[in-house]
């Protein structure tokens, strides 16, 4: 498939390629474009044969449902009903930014687009250029992460272009992404809403504005994982092609545990990358890259890092473990399925 290329200066955008790129949309197409959280691979809500290409140029399964993009947060009645006070408050309070919430799906929501629920999953981007794109399509725009399914989401202009150039109709190049893990996931169809996927927006910040919010119990473990609630939390994901492990304990035994680990690795003929805090770096041997200097930075740099690791050749990847707390839970989540749920302790 020839795909269609625009490039997008975020600071001077060119209406023009967008409108091209909205159009392609708006007549049943496939287009990439930037979110602040991922780039996403959208096509026409409201169209069950659009939807459909989306899960072939990802290889997804059709049970995973999709996330319904909108411009403006009065579409919302139109696909969506029993919408409690609290899901008022967090459309008010949140959007357009990085939370998805899943309420009961009016009959104009395809099956196809809902993974077979009869809820769907809704958002508003604050991303400038997915604004103008869902503008000027003026349709919903399902999009999940534009990754082939299984692989981390991307978070640059190169992972999409490298990955997914000839799958698309249509591919808007447009930055880097500011949040770089994908939205918070809550359920807001129970009287205490649940998170069914972590992201930047916390249960911390929700709890502040509309009290109790639970988290779905089988995110944390292995075993569980296959209850979980959110049908794209079961499955295997965010993998680079190394086999990945979380080595958990004090920052010194941490470290001397990695270093023999990437000696025993060397003399086996294995190449060992680590993924560590910028502060850390110069404790290890291998090869080293940082996620950066605090947890806003490990979650922007966390996918395109395990992306780099693959670049690198490395057969196994050691990454240290962050504070399941903020932030910290969304990088855990991730960085726990990307390992398997491999931990080693110290
Ligand atoms: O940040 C994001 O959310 C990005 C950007 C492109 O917006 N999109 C994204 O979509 O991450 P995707 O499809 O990769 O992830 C959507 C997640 C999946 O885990 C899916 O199972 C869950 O949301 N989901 C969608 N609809 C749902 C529903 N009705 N009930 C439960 N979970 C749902
Ligand atoms: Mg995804």
């Amino acid at each position: 498939m020839k795909t269609i290329i625009s490039k997008i200066d975020i600071n001077n955008m060119d209406k023009e390629e967008l409108k091209k790129q909205a159009k392609l949309l708006n007549e049943g197409k496939t287009v990439i474009f930037p979110t602040e959280t991922v780039y996403g691979l959208g096509a026409n809500a409201l169209d069950e044969d659009a939807v459909k290409k989306i899960y072939e140029a990802k290889g997804r399964p059709s049970d995973n449902p999709l996330i319904v993009h909108i411009y403006e947060k009065n579409e919302i009645y139109d696909l969506a009903k029993d919408i409690s006070e609290k899901a008022e408050t967090v459309m008010n309070k949140f959007w357009p930014g990085p939370i998805t919430i899943i309420l009961n799906k009016k009959e104009i929501i395809p099956y196809k687009t809902s993974g077979g629920l009869n809820t769907v999953a809704i958002r508003i981007p604050s991303h400038p250029i997915a604004r103008k794109i869902i503008k000027y399509a003026g349709v919903p725009i399902a999009a999940p992460s534009a990754n082939i399914s299984g692989r981390p989401s991307p978070t640059k202009a190169d992972h999409v272009y490298e990955e997914m150039n000839g799958r698309v109709n249509g591919i808007v190049l447009g930055g880097d992404s500011n949040f770089g893990l994908e939205s918070t996931v809550l359920d807001m169809t129970s009287e205490v809403p649940m998170i069914l996927r972590p992201g930047s927006i916390t249960k911390e910040d929700l709890e502040e504005v509309i009290g109790e919010v639970t988290i779905d119990p089988s995110l944390e473990k292995k075993e569980d994982n296959k209850k979980a609630r959110a049908p794209g939390m079961k499955y295997t994901h965010y993998s680079p092609d190394a086999d990945v492990y979380i080595v958990s304990g004090a920052i010194e035994n941490v470290a001397n545990k990695i270093n023999e680990l990437v000696s025993v690795n060397l003399e086996k003929g294995l190449k060992t990358g680590v993924m560590c805090l910028e502060k850390n770096k110069h404790k290890y041997k291998g090869e080293v890259v940082s996620l950066g200097n605090n947890l806003d930075e490990v979650g922007r740099n966390l996918f395109d890092i395990l992306r780099e690791m693959d670049k690198k050749n490395v057969d196994i990847v050691y990454s240290e473990e962050f504070p399941s707390q903020g932030i910290g839970r969304a990088i855990m989540n991730r960085l726990l399925k990307s390992a398997g749920y491999k931990i080693i302790h110290t």
